[in-house]
């Protein structure tokens, strides 16, 4: 992997009727603005802890660093009236897919994604009608 690269650019967070909207560039700095993004938005919703939300967004935002590296990474958080959930969305332009791999003895990571989906209520991914896809995760409030 090659040198981290730093935006300069600030992130945009907007308030849409479907909920919260975070656009990043894919650097080092996007997991870290999508935690912080995450923490303020569970803040607005009343939601008390935000560990896992956070473990989260971190884990998919981490992911788009390190298998994408291209496009902006957009950032959702809403609530599920159907079934009281909170939902997380991260969205890029990769074409690849996630997928929960079996890691060898000997691999330092290839686990993030097995971890995650043992911490959260459901999830899943869906392409985008730009060549990319979205992860959602539910997460109990
Ligand atoms: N946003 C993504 N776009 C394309 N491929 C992805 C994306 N997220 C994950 N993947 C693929 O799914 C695999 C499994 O992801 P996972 O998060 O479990 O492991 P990792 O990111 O390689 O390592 P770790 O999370 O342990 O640091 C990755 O190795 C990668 O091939
Ligand atoms: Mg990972």
């Amino acid at each position: 992997m090659g040198a981290a690269t730093v935006s300069t650019k600030r992130p945009t967070a907007t308030q849409t009727p479907d909920g919260a909207m975070l656009t990043l560039d894919p650097t080092i700095n996007a997991p870290r603005l999508a935690r912080d993004f995450l923490v303020k938005c569970f803040c607005d919703l009343g939601i008390a802890d935000d560990y896992v939300g956070q473990t989260v967004v971190s884990e998919l935002v981490t992911n788009v660093y390190k298998h994408v590296r291209t496009g902006q990474i957009v950032v959702r958080i809403f609530t599920d009236d159907h079934d009281g959930s909170v939902v997380v969305e991260v969205s890029d332009q990769g074409e690849n897919m996630p997928v929960i791999r079996e890691a060898e003895n000997s691999d330092l990571s290839g686990r993030g994604l097995y971890i995650m989906s043992m911490l959260v209520r459901a999830w899943g991914v869906r392409p985008t009608n730009n060549g990319g896809k979205t992860v959602w995760v539910k997460l109990d409030r």
